[in-house]
């Protein structure tokens, strides 16, 4: 038995009584999900719909907190952590992360930002060690899959694409997955969503079938075993 560990962050919902209004990257995400969840029914499902229940954001507390050692934290520093560890635990625990995030102002939405915040965090996610010259931080996760499900209103953000220059999303994606484990990341992206054109329904289309496609590919080459860490256990 593996963990599926999915993170919603676009503030609309899949479904409203308008379906223009429907998160386009929350029902993409959904279908890798339903495809995952009929091949591997046996498998552990963490759902957090960060969009519309943001983490806290830190605050100076928070990193007084994390910088105590953990024997000499008060009980109120302890509690100030406890979300951080729970989420931390969540992201430990899963073999597959799926993060369906929107592009708001060519970055990912705050509340995504709050959830890596508590992540991304000292002696839980990284070391940090200066003998390490110029990179003293190290990721001490493992041997993940990520995959990033993204929608945007315009277009060409990728590499070599009109608005390259632009695009902050999936870059800063890849550079935290490190902080999440993954050894390997899929990004799928739907655009085009300010133009409702045939453009916008082609590239739903395709970032739909996909995320179908790799959901079956991936149901079948991901150890039924879970792999935490780098360390497989049955
Ligand atoms: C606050 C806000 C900011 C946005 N900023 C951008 C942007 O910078 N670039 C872009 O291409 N689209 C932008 N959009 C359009 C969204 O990326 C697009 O509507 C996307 O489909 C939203 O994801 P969702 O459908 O999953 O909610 C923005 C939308 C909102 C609401």
């Amino acid at each position: 038995m593996s963990t599926l560990l999915h993170i919603d962050s676009s503030v609309r919902a899949a479904n409203n009584a308008n379906s223009d209004q429907n998160s386009i990257s929350k029902n993409i995400a959904l279908r890798f999900v339903d495809t995952w969840k009929r091949n591997r029914p046996e498998d552990d499902y963490i759902y957090r719909d960060v969009g519309m229940n943001p983490p806290d954001f830190i605050t100076q507390d928070w990193i007084g907190a994390v910088f105590t050692p953990e024997n000499k934290r008060t009980p109120a520093q302890k509690e100030r952590l406890a979300l951080s560890d729970k989420l931390i635990d969540e992201v430990s625990a899963a073999d597959v992360i799926l993060i369906s995030s929107p592009m708001y102002n060519y970055g990912m939405p705050a509340q995504l930002k709050a959830w890596f915040d508590q992540i991304v965090r000292v002696n839980k996610t990284f070391d940090f060690d200066l003998s390490r010259g110029d990179f003293p931080l190290q990721p001490m996760l493992s041997g993940k899959t990520l995959i990033i499900v993204t929608s945007s209103g315009e277009f060409g953000f990728e590499k070599g694409g009109l608005r390259e220059v632009s695009g902050h999303l999936a870059p800063h994606l890849r550079t935290l997955s490190k902080y999440l484990g993954a050894d390997k990341m899929y990004e799928i992206a739907s655009e085009y969503q300010e133009f409702g054109d045939d453009r916008h329904r082609l590239s739903v289309a395709n970032a739909t079938n996909r995320a179908e496609k790799l959901a079956s590919e991936l149901s079948i080459s991901t150890p039924a075993g879970s792999v935490k860490n780098g360390i497989a256990t049955m």
